[in-house]
Protein backbone atom coordinates (compact mmCIF):
# COMPACT_ATOMS: atom_id res chain seq x y z
CA UNK A 1 0.00 0.00 0.00
CA UNK A 2 1.04 2.99 -0.63
CA UNK A 3 2.03 5.78 2.07
CA UNK A 4 -0.85 8.01 1.12
CA UNK A 5 -3.49 5.38 1.28
CA UNK A 6 -1.80 4.15 4.67
CA UNK A 7 -2.34 7.61 5.82
CA UNK A 8 -6.21 7.34 4.69
CA UNK A 9 -6.48 4.30 6.42
CA UNK A 10 -5.26 5.48 9.65
CA UNK A 11 -7.68 8.56 9.68
CA UNK A 12 -10.48 6.19 9.04
CA UNK A 13 -9.96 3.85 11.91
CA UNK A 14 -8.49 7.10 14.02
CA UNK A 15 -10.77 9.85 14.25
CA UNK A 16 -9.36 11.50 17.19
CA UNK A 17 -5.69 11.09 15.84
CA UNK A 18 -5.83 14.62 15.87
CA UNK A 19 -3.48 16.17 18.43
CA UNK A 20 -5.54 17.71 21.01
CA UNK A 21 -4.47 16.63 23.90
CA UNK A 22 -7.10 15.70 27.05
CA UNK A 23 -4.66 17.16 29.58
CA UNK A 24 -2.28 19.51 29.54
CA UNK A 25 0.67 19.80 31.65
CA UNK A 26 2.51 23.08 32.44
CA UNK A 27 6.11 23.77 34.43
CA UNK A 28 6.86 26.97 35.78
CA UNK A 29 9.78 28.44 36.40
CA UNK A 30 9.63 27.26 40.11
CA UNK A 31 9.74 23.75 38.73
CA UNK A 32 12.67 24.52 36.25
CA UNK A 33 14.23 25.87 39.73
CA UNK A 34 13.68 22.87 41.68
CA UNK A 35 14.59 20.99 38.81
CA UNK A 36 17.99 23.02 38.56
CA UNK A 37 18.86 22.12 42.26
CA UNK A 38 18.66 18.20 41.76
CA UNK A 39 20.15 18.52 38.64
CA UNK A 40 23.31 20.32 39.71
CA UNK A 41 23.57 18.19 42.65
CA UNK A 42 23.47 15.20 40.47
CA UNK A 43 26.26 16.71 37.97
CA UNK A 44 28.00 18.04 40.89
CA UNK A 45 28.44 14.06 41.88
CA UNK A 46 29.27 13.01 38.75
CA UNK A 47 31.95 15.75 38.10
CA UNK A 48 33.54 14.56 40.99
CA UNK A 49 34.48 11.09 39.99
CA UNK A 50 36.78 13.09 37.20
CA UNK A 51 39.92 10.48 37.35
CA UNK A 52 42.98 12.35 37.24
CA UNK A 53 45.47 10.05 35.27
CA UNK A 54 49.18 10.00 36.70
CA UNK A 55 51.14 12.57 34.57
CA UNK A 56 54.45 11.77 33.45
CA UNK A 57 57.39 13.74 31.40
CA UNK A 58 60.85 14.55 30.75
CA UNK A 59 61.06 18.41 30.14
CA UNK A 60 64.64 20.08 29.27
CA UNK A 61 64.46 23.35 31.97
CA UNK A 62 67.03 25.79 32.32
CA UNK A 63 69.43 25.78 33.80
CA UNK A 64 69.08 22.24 34.81
CA UNK A 65 68.74 20.80 31.71
CA UNK A 66 66.79 17.65 31.07
CA UNK A 67 64.30 16.17 34.27
CA UNK A 68 61.87 13.66 34.77
CA UNK A 69 58.87 14.63 36.62
CA UNK A 70 55.90 12.98 37.65
CA UNK A 71 52.82 13.91 39.53
CA UNK A 72 50.98 10.93 41.03
CA UNK A 73 47.75 10.08 42.94
CA UNK A 74 46.22 13.12 42.15
CA UNK A 75 42.62 13.57 43.79
CA UNK A 76 39.55 15.77 43.76
CA UNK A 77 39.11 17.25 47.01
CA UNK A 78 36.60 19.70 46.83
CA UNK A 79 34.88 20.84 43.51
CA UNK A 80 32.11 23.40 43.83
CA UNK A 81 29.26 24.67 41.24
CA UNK A 82 28.27 27.93 43.39
CA UNK A 83 26.85 29.57 39.98
CA UNK A 84 24.48 27.77 38.13
CA UNK A 85 21.47 28.39 35.51
CA UNK A 86 19.11 26.45 33.93
CA UNK A 87 17.25 29.09 31.34
CA UNK A 88 14.27 28.74 29.41
CA UNK A 89 15.35 29.27 25.79
CA UNK A 90 11.74 29.55 24.07
CA UNK A 91 11.12 27.60 20.97
CA UNK A 92 14.34 25.78 21.47
CA UNK A 93 15.31 24.34 25.56
CA UNK A 94 17.12 24.98 28.38
CA UNK A 95 20.52 26.31 28.57
CA UNK A 96 22.88 25.05 31.08
CA UNK A 97 25.20 27.74 32.06
CA UNK A 98 28.21 27.54 34.98
CA UNK A 99 30.47 29.57 35.44
CA UNK A 100 32.77 30.14 38.43
CA UNK A 101 33.29 26.67 39.64
CA UNK A 102 36.25 25.37 41.40
CA UNK A 103 37.90 22.09 41.20
CA UNK A 104 40.67 21.72 44.27
CA UNK A 105 43.36 18.87 43.66
CA UNK A 106 45.78 17.57 45.66
CA UNK A 107 48.77 15.18 44.58
CA UNK A 108 51.91 14.38 44.88
CA UNK A 109 54.65 16.04 42.58
CA UNK A 110 58.28 14.62 42.24
CA UNK A 111 61.24 15.71 40.17
CA UNK A 112 64.44 13.03 40.04
CA UNK A 113 66.85 12.76 42.52
CA UNK A 114 64.20 16.00 44.32
CA UNK A 115 62.07 15.18 47.36
CA UNK A 116 58.14 14.35 46.91
CA UNK A 117 56.23 17.56 47.58
CA UNK A 118 52.60 17.80 48.03
CA UNK A 119 50.50 19.97 45.79
CA UNK A 120 47.19 21.71 46.16
CA UNK A 121 45.79 22.69 42.82
CA UNK A 122 42.49 25.02 41.89
CA UNK A 123 41.22 25.04 38.70
CA UNK A 124 38.06 27.19 37.57
CA UNK A 125 35.69 25.53 35.25
CA UNK A 126 32.82 26.45 32.88
CA UNK A 127 30.12 24.34 31.49
CA UNK A 128 27.68 25.16 29.25
CA UNK A 129 25.24 23.25 27.28
CA UNK A 130 21.79 23.31 25.12
CA UNK A 131 19.38 21.08 26.06
CA UNK A 132 16.44 20.30 23.90
CA UNK A 133 13.26 18.51 25.56
CA UNK A 134 11.82 16.17 22.99
CA UNK A 135 9.37 13.39 22.80
CA UNK A 136 10.52 9.88 22.61
CA UNK A 137 9.34 7.01 20.89
CA UNK A 138 7.19 6.18 23.92
CA UNK A 139 5.84 9.93 24.44
CA UNK A 140 7.62 10.30 26.77
CA UNK A 141 9.75 13.69 27.44
CA UNK A 142 13.66 12.95 26.80
CA UNK A 143 16.17 15.84 27.31
CA UNK A 144 19.10 16.07 24.71
CA UNK A 145 21.94 17.86 25.16
CA UNK A 146 23.43 18.99 22.12
CA UNK A 147 26.10 21.54 22.71
CA UNK A 148 28.16 20.47 25.35
CA UNK A 149 31.38 22.79 25.59
CA UNK A 150 33.94 22.48 29.11
CA UNK A 151 36.75 24.67 29.69
CA UNK A 152 39.11 24.30 32.86
CA UNK A 153 41.10 27.26 33.67
CA UNK A 154 44.57 27.62 34.39
CA UNK A 155 46.20 25.57 37.69
CA UNK A 156 46.98 27.72 40.75
CA UNK A 157 49.06 25.47 42.72
CA UNK A 158 50.02 26.05 46.99
CA UNK A 159 52.79 23.79 48.41
CA UNK A 160 53.47 22.62 51.45
CA UNK A 161 57.29 22.84 51.35
CA UNK A 162 59.50 25.54 49.33
CA UNK A 163 60.67 24.89 45.90
CA UNK A 164 58.61 26.69 44.35
CA UNK A 165 60.97 28.33 42.04
CA UNK A 166 61.25 24.62 41.19
CA UNK A 167 57.66 24.38 40.45
CA UNK A 168 57.66 27.25 38.34
CA UNK A 169 60.00 25.65 35.88
CA UNK A 170 57.52 22.87 34.95
CA UNK A 171 54.01 24.55 35.72
CA UNK A 172 53.33 24.94 31.97
CA UNK A 173 53.51 21.92 31.00
CA UNK A 174 51.71 20.26 34.14
CA UNK A 175 48.76 22.67 33.70
CA UNK A 176 48.40 21.74 30.27
CA UNK A 177 48.68 17.92 30.98
CA UNK A 178 46.13 18.47 33.88
CA UNK A 179 43.40 21.12 31.89
CA UNK A 180 43.70 18.20 29.05
CA UNK A 181 43.05 15.51 30.81
CA UNK A 182 39.99 17.03 32.72
CA UNK A 183 38.37 19.20 30.13
CA UNK A 184 37.59 15.79 28.08
CA UNK A 185 36.15 14.21 30.94
CA UNK A 186 33.72 16.69 31.95
CA UNK A 187 30.75 16.64 28.20
CA UNK A 188 30.49 12.98 28.69
CA UNK A 189 29.90 13.66 32.50
CA UNK A 190 27.42 15.94 31.81
CA UNK A 191 25.82 13.99 29.59
CA UNK A 192 25.90 10.93 31.85
CA UNK A 193 24.12 13.71 34.46
CA UNK A 194 21.43 13.89 31.34
CA UNK A 195 20.90 10.34 30.94
CA UNK A 196 20.03 10.02 34.64
CA UNK A 197 17.58 12.73 33.90
CA UNK A 198 16.13 10.41 31.15
CA UNK A 199 15.76 7.55 33.16
CA UNK A 200 13.44 9.83 35.70
CA UNK A 201 11.16 11.41 32.42
CA UNK A 202 10.82 7.12 31.79
CA UNK A 203 9.10 6.96 34.41
CA UNK A 204 6.45 9.11 33.69
CA UNK A 205 3.35 6.81 33.64
CA UNK A 206 2.34 6.45 29.63
CA UNK A 207 -0.10 3.98 30.30
CA UNK A 208 -2.00 4.54 33.89
CA UNK A 209 -3.42 1.59 35.05
CA UNK A 210 -6.61 2.15 36.73
CA UNK A 211 -8.38 -0.92 37.61
CA UNK A 212 -9.09 -4.38 35.92
CA UNK A 213 -11.26 -2.67 33.38
CA UNK A 214 -9.71 0.84 32.02
CA UNK A 215 -5.90 2.55 31.75
CA UNK A 216 -5.29 5.95 31.08
CA UNK A 217 -2.48 7.07 28.20
CA UNK A 218 -0.49 9.87 29.00
CA UNK A 219 1.88 10.06 26.04
CA UNK A 220 2.88 13.23 24.78
CA UNK A 221 0.66 14.11 21.76
CA UNK A 222 2.97 16.83 20.20
CA UNK A 223 6.61 17.65 21.34
CA UNK A 224 6.97 20.05 24.29
CA UNK A 225 6.23 23.76 23.93
CA UNK A 226 8.66 26.06 25.86
CA UNK A 227 8.08 29.95 26.37
CA UNK A 228 10.49 32.24 28.15
CA UNK A 229 8.51 30.94 31.17
CA UNK A 230 7.04 27.80 31.12
CA UNK A 231 7.09 24.23 29.65
CA UNK A 232 4.35 23.06 28.54
CA UNK A 233 3.19 19.12 27.46
CA UNK A 234 -0.05 17.77 25.66
CA UNK A 235 -0.86 14.36 26.82
CA UNK A 236 -3.40 12.44 25.52
CA UNK A 237 -4.95 12.07 28.59
CA UNK A 238 -7.63 9.41 27.53
CA UNK A 239 -9.05 6.40 28.89
CA UNK A 240 -9.39 3.07 27.54
CA UNK A 241 -10.26 -0.27 28.25
CA UNK A 242 -7.52 -2.62 29.25
CA UNK A 243 -5.65 -4.01 25.74
CA UNK A 244 -8.89 -2.55 23.69
CA UNK A 245 -8.18 0.71 22.48
CA UNK A 246 -11.20 2.04 20.95
CA UNK A 247 -11.52 5.53 19.93
CA UNK A 248 -14.92 7.37 21.44
CA UNK A 249 -17.33 8.89 19.43
CA UNK A 250 -15.94 12.10 20.61
CA UNK A 251 -13.02 14.56 20.57
CA UNK A 252 -10.71 16.42 22.71
CA UNK A 253 -12.15 20.24 22.37
CA UNK A 254 -8.85 22.49 22.66
CA UNK A 255 -7.97 24.78 25.47
CA UNK A 256 -5.45 26.63 27.27
CA UNK A 257 -4.53 26.65 30.58
CA UNK A 258 -4.26 30.40 32.78
CA UNK A 259 -1.13 32.09 32.97
CA UNK A 260 -0.56 31.04 36.69
CA UNK A 261 2.94 30.71 38.17
CA UNK A 262 2.37 30.01 42.16
CA UNK A 263 2.92 26.33 41.76
CA UNK A 264 5.20 23.90 39.83
CA UNK A 265 3.24 22.15 38.02
CA UNK A 266 -0.12 22.78 36.83
CA UNK A 267 -2.43 19.96 35.28
CA UNK A 268 -5.19 20.68 33.26
CA UNK A 269 -7.79 17.65 32.94
CA UNK A 270 -10.52 18.39 30.54
CA UNK A 271 -13.71 17.25 30.21
CA UNK A 272 -12.78 14.97 27.28
CA UNK A 273 -10.60 13.21 29.64
CA UNK A 274 -13.36 12.26 32.25
CA UNK A 275 -15.67 11.72 29.16
CA UNK A 276 -13.58 8.90 28.01
CA UNK A 277 -14.06 7.25 31.62
CA UNK A 278 -17.41 7.23 31.19
CA UNK A 279 -17.40 5.54 27.44
CA UNK A 280 -14.52 3.25 28.70
CA UNK A 281 -16.88 2.20 31.75
CA UNK A 282 -19.94 1.87 29.69
CA UNK A 283 -18.24 -0.50 27.36
CA UNK A 284 -17.19 -2.46 29.57
CA UNK A 285 -20.81 -3.18 31.23
CA UNK A 286 -19.37 -2.06 34.72
CA UNK A 287 -21.93 0.69 34.84
CA UNK A 288 -24.86 -1.58 36.50
CA UNK A 289 -25.65 -2.11 39.75
CA UNK A 290 -28.17 -4.77 41.57
CA UNK A 291 -29.73 -3.51 44.42
CA UNK A 292 -31.18 -6.05 46.85
CA UNK A 293 -32.88 -4.89 50.33
CA UNK A 294 -29.98 -5.91 52.61
CA UNK A 295 -28.62 -2.65 50.83
CA UNK A 296 -30.81 -0.19 52.02
CA UNK A 297 -29.69 1.00 55.62
CA UNK A 298 -31.96 -0.70 58.04
CA UNK A 299 -33.21 2.66 59.15
CA UNK A 300 -34.87 3.56 55.93
CA UNK A 301 -38.55 4.25 55.65
CA UNK A 302 -38.74 1.60 52.52
CA UNK A 303 -37.62 -2.01 52.31
CA UNK A 304 -37.24 -3.83 49.00
CA UNK A 305 -40.33 -5.67 48.84
CA UNK A 306 -43.71 -6.38 47.03
CA UNK A 307 -45.70 -5.12 49.92
CA UNK A 308 -43.91 -1.73 49.57
CA UNK A 309 -44.10 -1.23 45.86
CA UNK A 310 -47.67 -2.79 46.22
CA UNK A 311 -48.70 0.72 48.17
CA UNK A 312 -48.47 2.49 44.98
CA UNK A 313 -49.15 -0.31 42.42
CA UNK A 314 -51.60 -2.69 43.95
CA UNK A 315 -50.96 -4.67 40.93
CA UNK A 316 -47.89 -5.70 42.09
CA UNK A 317 -48.95 -6.77 46.36
CA UNK A 318 -51.82 -8.72 44.59
CA UNK A 319 -49.77 -11.19 41.82
CA UNK A 320 -46.79 -11.65 44.09
CA UNK A 321 -47.49 -11.07 47.72
CA UNK A 322 -44.96 -11.04 50.45
CA UNK A 323 -41.70 -11.27 48.02
CA UNK A 324 -38.70 -9.53 47.93
CA UNK A 325 -37.52 -7.17 45.29
CA UNK A 326 -34.25 -6.60 43.37
CA UNK A 327 -33.53 -3.72 41.29
CA UNK A 328 -31.03 -3.41 38.20
CA UNK A 329 -29.75 -0.35 37.53
CA UNK A 330 -27.79 0.23 34.04
CA UNK A 331 -26.59 3.04 31.64
CA UNK A 332 -27.92 2.94 28.90
CA UNK A 333 -25.11 5.07 27.18
CA UNK A 334 -21.80 6.49 28.63
CA UNK A 335 -22.78 9.50 31.07
CA UNK A 336 -21.80 13.18 29.91
CA UNK A 337 -19.68 15.54 32.05
CA UNK A 338 -19.49 18.79 31.89
CA UNK A 339 -17.23 21.20 33.53
CA UNK A 340 -18.71 25.02 33.54
CA UNK A 341 -16.17 27.54 36.44
CA UNK A 342 -17.07 25.93 40.04
CA UNK A 343 -19.62 23.51 38.85
CA UNK A 344 -19.37 19.49 37.62
CA UNK A 345 -22.36 18.19 36.25
CA UNK A 346 -22.67 14.50 35.05
CA UNK A 347 -25.74 13.20 33.17
CA UNK A 348 -26.75 10.02 32.93
CA UNK A 349 -29.35 7.92 31.18
CA UNK A 350 -29.91 4.52 32.91
CA UNK A 351 -32.59 2.02 32.86
CA UNK A 352 -33.96 0.28 36.30
CA UNK A 353 -36.06 -2.68 35.71
CA UNK A 354 -37.72 -4.31 39.15
CA UNK A 355 -37.44 -8.01 39.97
CA UNK A 356 -40.15 -9.77 42.22
CA UNK A 357 -37.64 -12.51 43.84
CA UNK A 358 -39.56 -16.03 43.76
CA UNK A 359 -39.43 -18.06 46.72
CA UNK A 360 -36.93 -20.73 44.22
CA UNK A 361 -34.74 -17.41 43.32
CA UNK A 362 -36.12 -16.47 39.97
CA UNK A 363 -36.45 -12.53 39.16
CA UNK A 364 -39.88 -12.13 37.58
CA UNK A 365 -39.62 -8.76 35.95
CA UNK A 366 -42.56 -6.08 37.01
CA UNK A 367 -41.61 -3.18 35.42
CA UNK A 368 -38.68 -1.27 33.02
CA UNK A 369 -38.11 2.64 33.91
CA UNK A 370 -36.09 4.73 32.10
CA UNK A 371 -34.22 7.86 33.92
CA UNK A 372 -32.31 10.78 33.39
CA UNK A 373 -30.00 11.80 36.32
CA UNK A 374 -28.27 14.77 37.47
CA UNK A 375 -25.22 14.77 39.74
CA UNK A 376 -23.44 17.51 40.92
CA UNK A 377 -19.56 16.37 41.55
CA UNK A 378 -16.78 17.59 43.73
CA UNK A 379 -13.53 16.78 42.58
CA UNK A 380 -10.20 16.56 45.01
CA UNK A 381 -6.21 15.30 44.88
CA UNK A 382 -5.77 12.33 47.04
CA UNK A 383 -1.83 11.49 47.13
CA UNK A 384 -1.33 11.54 43.48
CA UNK A 385 -4.88 10.26 42.28
CA UNK A 386 -7.77 12.45 41.57
CA UNK A 387 -11.06 11.72 43.50
CA UNK A 388 -14.28 12.56 43.45
CA UNK A 389 -17.78 12.78 45.37
CA UNK A 390 -20.92 12.80 43.73
CA UNK A 391 -24.66 13.89 44.59
CA UNK A 392 -27.73 13.65 43.62
CA UNK A 393 -28.98 16.84 41.94
CA UNK A 394 -32.64 16.03 40.22
CA UNK A 395 -33.72 13.08 37.84
CA UNK A 396 -36.31 11.95 36.07
CA UNK A 397 -38.31 8.60 35.74
CA UNK A 398 -40.63 7.72 32.85
CA UNK A 399 -42.07 4.35 32.37
CA UNK A 400 -40.40 2.07 29.92
CA UNK A 401 -42.32 -1.15 30.15
CA UNK A 402 -44.72 -2.52 32.64
CA UNK A 403 -45.65 -6.01 33.46
CA UNK A 404 -48.11 -5.02 36.05
CA UNK A 405 -50.40 -2.77 33.94
CA UNK A 406 -50.34 0.95 33.78
CA UNK A 407 -49.65 2.95 36.36
CA UNK A 408 -48.57 6.54 38.02
CA UNK A 409 -44.72 6.37 38.00
CA UNK A 410 -44.54 9.28 39.95
CA UNK A 411 -45.83 8.05 42.78
CA UNK A 412 -42.54 5.92 42.92
CA UNK A 413 -40.25 9.42 42.85
CA UNK A 414 -39.46 9.35 46.77
CA UNK A 415 -38.90 5.10 46.60
CA UNK A 416 -36.68 5.78 43.86
CA UNK A 417 -35.02 9.17 45.74
CA UNK A 418 -34.37 6.96 48.62
CA UNK A 419 -32.45 4.51 46.42
CA UNK A 420 -30.42 6.57 44.41
CA UNK A 421 -29.53 8.77 47.80
CA UNK A 422 -29.05 5.64 49.72
CA UNK A 423 -27.46 2.92 47.97
CA UNK A 424 -26.38 4.30 44.14
CA UNK A 425 -24.67 6.98 45.13
CA UNK A 426 -22.60 5.92 48.13
CA UNK A 427 -21.72 2.97 45.99
CA UNK A 428 -20.16 4.99 43.05
CA UNK A 429 -18.71 7.66 45.79
CA UNK A 430 -16.92 4.43 47.14
CA UNK A 431 -15.37 3.74 43.36
CA UNK A 432 -14.47 7.51 43.28
CA UNK A 433 -13.37 7.98 46.26
CA UNK A 434 -10.22 5.62 45.27
CA UNK A 435 -9.40 7.96 42.57
CA UNK A 436 -7.89 7.78 39.46
CA UNK A 437 -4.33 8.20 38.49
CA UNK A 438 -2.44 11.86 38.01
CA UNK A 439 0.48 11.55 35.49
CA UNK A 440 3.60 11.11 37.51
CA UNK A 441 7.08 10.72 37.44
CA UNK A 442 8.86 8.33 40.09
CA UNK A 443 8.55 8.72 43.51
CA UNK A 444 6.66 11.99 43.36
CA UNK A 445 4.78 13.64 46.11
CA UNK A 446 2.34 16.58 45.46
CA UNK A 447 1.94 19.52 48.16
CA UNK A 448 0.27 22.81 48.44
CA UNK A 449 -2.23 21.57 45.81
CA UNK A 450 -5.30 23.23 44.87
CA UNK A 451 -8.00 21.94 42.11
CA UNK A 452 -10.57 24.76 40.23
CA UNK A 453 -12.81 23.75 37.88
CA UNK A 454 -12.76 25.68 34.88
CA UNK A 455 -14.95 26.20 31.57
CA UNK A 456 -14.24 22.91 30.05
CA UNK A 457 -11.60 21.68 31.99
CA UNK A 458 -10.41 21.60 35.85
CA UNK A 459 -7.19 22.65 36.84
CA UNK A 460 -5.14 21.45 39.37
CA UNK A 461 -2.14 23.66 40.59
CA UNK A 462 0.77 21.73 42.86
CA UNK A 463 4.17 22.01 43.99
CA UNK A 464 6.09 18.64 43.40
CA UNK A 465 8.68 16.75 46.06
CA UNK A 466 10.73 13.61 45.02
CA UNK A 467 11.66 11.35 47.84
C1 LIG B 1 -24.03 23.51 36.78
O1 LIG B 1 -24.02 23.26 35.38
C2 LIG B 1 -25.21 22.63 34.90
C3 LIG B 1 -25.06 22.39 33.42
O2 LIG B 1 -23.78 22.21 33.03
C4 LIG B 1 -26.42 23.48 35.19
O3 LIG B 1 -27.57 22.82 34.79
C5 LIG B 1 -26.48 23.78 36.69
O4 LIG B 1 -27.53 24.68 36.95
C6 LIG B 1 -25.19 24.38 37.18
N1 LIG B 1 -25.25 24.50 38.63
C7 LIG B 1 -24.89 25.61 39.26
C8 LIG B 1 -24.97 25.55 40.75
O5 LIG B 1 -24.52 26.60 38.67
C1 LIG C 1 -39.95 -20.60 40.15
O1 LIG C 1 -41.20 -20.21 40.67
C2 LIG C 1 -42.07 -19.52 39.77
C3 LIG C 1 -43.30 -19.05 40.53
O2 LIG C 1 -43.78 -20.03 41.37
C4 LIG C 1 -42.39 -20.42 38.60
O3 LIG C 1 -43.23 -19.72 37.69
C5 LIG C 1 -41.11 -20.84 37.93
O4 LIG C 1 -41.36 -21.74 36.89
C6 LIG C 1 -40.14 -21.46 38.93
N1 LIG C 1 -38.86 -21.64 38.27
C7 LIG C 1 -38.11 -22.72 38.45
C8 LIG C 1 -36.83 -22.75 37.68
O5 LIG C 1 -38.45 -23.62 39.17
Amino acid sequence: MSPCCWLALLALVSPTLATNPGVKLKLTEKAIEYGKQIGIATLQQKLKTIQIPDIAGTEKVSPIGKVKYSLTEMKIVNLGLPKSDLTLVPGTGISLSITNAFINLHGNWRVRYLHVMFMLFSLGLTVTDSLSILSDETGRPTVRGVNCEAIVGSASVKFHGGASWLYNLFSSFIDKALRSAMQKQICPLVADAINDMNQHLKTLNVLAKVDNHAEIEYSMVTPPSISKSSIDLNLKGEFYNIGKHQEPPFSPTPFSLPPQINNMLYIGVSAFTANTAGFVYNNAGVLGLRITDDMIPPSSPIRLNTRTLGTFVPEISKRFPGLMVELLVQTVKEPTISFQPNNVTVQASCTMTAYAVQTNSTLTPLFILNMEGSVSARLFVAGVMLAGAITLNKFEITLGTSYVGPFQVQSLDNIFRIVLKDVVIPQINVRLEKGFPLPTIGKMELINTELQVLKGYMLIGTDVKFT
